[in-house]
């Protein structure tokens, strides 16, 4: 089995050929990845010389390239994880994350189509619908619930999971799609809200919550979100989508307080700054289809995975310092500066 794998030199997607690799002895993975400020080889080095993996540091919106790695390797499986991925930088500058997004998705669908493909796999995030009141903690995201995006990022990913299910309906593509809650774990980019939270801590720098930090989020450990998607692609139904998360709600602040007492820093450092624009208040899974259908449940509960998480961290401080001593710290200063 041949599994182009895209954006996997990023946070799930490199969790996930990890997992791949573990799991299946003799499957093949070519990783394609433009290697945007997001994308990290650091985090690829360990399996760099496997002779079942392949890095080809390539645009997904680049046809030609990507016809040139199907024809090359005849892939079985496709899964896209390349993406833009930050709703504030969406916020900031929409134009990438249509591209990448939307117009990627395109092309890698064309040459599944072009080239044959078992399966075309698409990793698509839970906020395509939106958000739910706080309020109502009896409403939970379904996979019927409706198409309902607030930024930048969430509309091209809502985007591009039509496109996918229309390439499906129109043209027989063999598809699938991963509606996912928010991951955390190892290899998470310092910029999203628990790896920014652990990185300001250690350096005993400022907290920044949003507005009153009561937003919810429902965490899942990334490796549950990875052992889903094998499942998904292996014994999935095509033309599906599945909904991904573990009934792990938490408020930003209490996800926030909980870092500094692990760390044991003082609350003191929390500041709170300007709200996010149209700020989602709360994302919550059903996954009653994916666990009927296919027997997935979380594995790692939230106390275990945030130790785990805040562990890799602290021992492997040269991945995050090296990211946040360069590009980003203009990132930083733009995004924090004034808020
Ligand atoms: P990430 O930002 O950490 O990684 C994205 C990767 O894609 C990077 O390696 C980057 O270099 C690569 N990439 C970006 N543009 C590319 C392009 N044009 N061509 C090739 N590669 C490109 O993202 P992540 O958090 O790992 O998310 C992966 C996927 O999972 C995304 O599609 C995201 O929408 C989805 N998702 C994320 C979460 C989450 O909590 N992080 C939850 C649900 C779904
Ligand atoms: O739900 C899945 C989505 O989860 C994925 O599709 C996205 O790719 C991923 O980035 C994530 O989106 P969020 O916007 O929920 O994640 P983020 O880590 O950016 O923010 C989580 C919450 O924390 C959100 O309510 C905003 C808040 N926040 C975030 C940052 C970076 C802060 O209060 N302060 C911060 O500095």
């Amino acid at each position: 089995m041949t599994i182009i794998v895209t954006g996997g030199a990023g946070f799930i997607g490199s969790n996930f050929i990890f997992h791949m690799l573990k799991t299946y002895a003799d499957y093949r993975i070519i990783c394609v990845d433009k290697l945007t400020y997001a994308g990290n080889m650091s985090t690829l080095a360990g399996i760099m010389e496997d002779s079942r993996f392949r890095f080809c540091k390539v645009d997904i919106c680049d046809r030609a390239k990507i016809y040139e790695i199907f024809e090359d390797e005849h892939p079985d499986i496709v899964v896209n994880f390349a993406a833009e991925s930050h709703v504030d930088r969406s916020i900031e500058n929409p134009e990438v994350f249509l591209q990448t997004n939307i117009l990627g998705t395109q092309v890698l669908m064309d040459a599944c189509r072009k080239y044959g493909i078992k399966r075309y796999h698409q990793v698509s995030t839970d906020e395509v619908y939106g958000d739910l009141p706080l309020d109502r903690p009896d409403l939970f995201f379904t996979e019927e619930t409706p198409i309902h995006t607030s930024s930048p990022y969430s509309s091209s990913k809502a985007g591009a999971d039509l496109l996918v299910l229309a390439y499906h309906r129109t043209f027989g593509l063999p598809v699938t799609i991963s509606r996912c809650s928010n991951n955390y774990g190892p290899y998470h980019f310092p910029e999203k809200l628990i790896p920014l939270m652990i990185a300001n801590a250690l350096n005993d720098k400022p907290l920044p919550v949003y507005g009153k930090g009561e937003n919810v989020r429902d965490w899942l450990y990334v490796e549950d979100h990875c052992k889903a998607i094998d499942l998904i692609i292996h014994n999935g139904r095509v033309g599906e989508v599945y909904n991904v998360g573990g009934h792990n709600e938490m408020a930003n602040i209490d996800i926030v307080k909980l870092i500094c007492k692990k760390l044991d820093k003082p609350e003191s450092l929390i500041t709170y700054v300007a709200d996010r624009k149209g700020h989602d208040m709360r994302y919550a899974i059903d996954p009653t289809k994916i666990h009927t259908e296919l027997g997935w449940l979380p594995e790692t509960k939230f106390a275990e995975g945030i130790d785990k998480t805040i562990n890799w961290y602290l021992e492997n401080r040269k991945w995050w310092e090296t990211i946040i001593s360069g590009e980003y710290q203009n990132y930083y200063e733009k995004m924090y500066g004034n808020r």
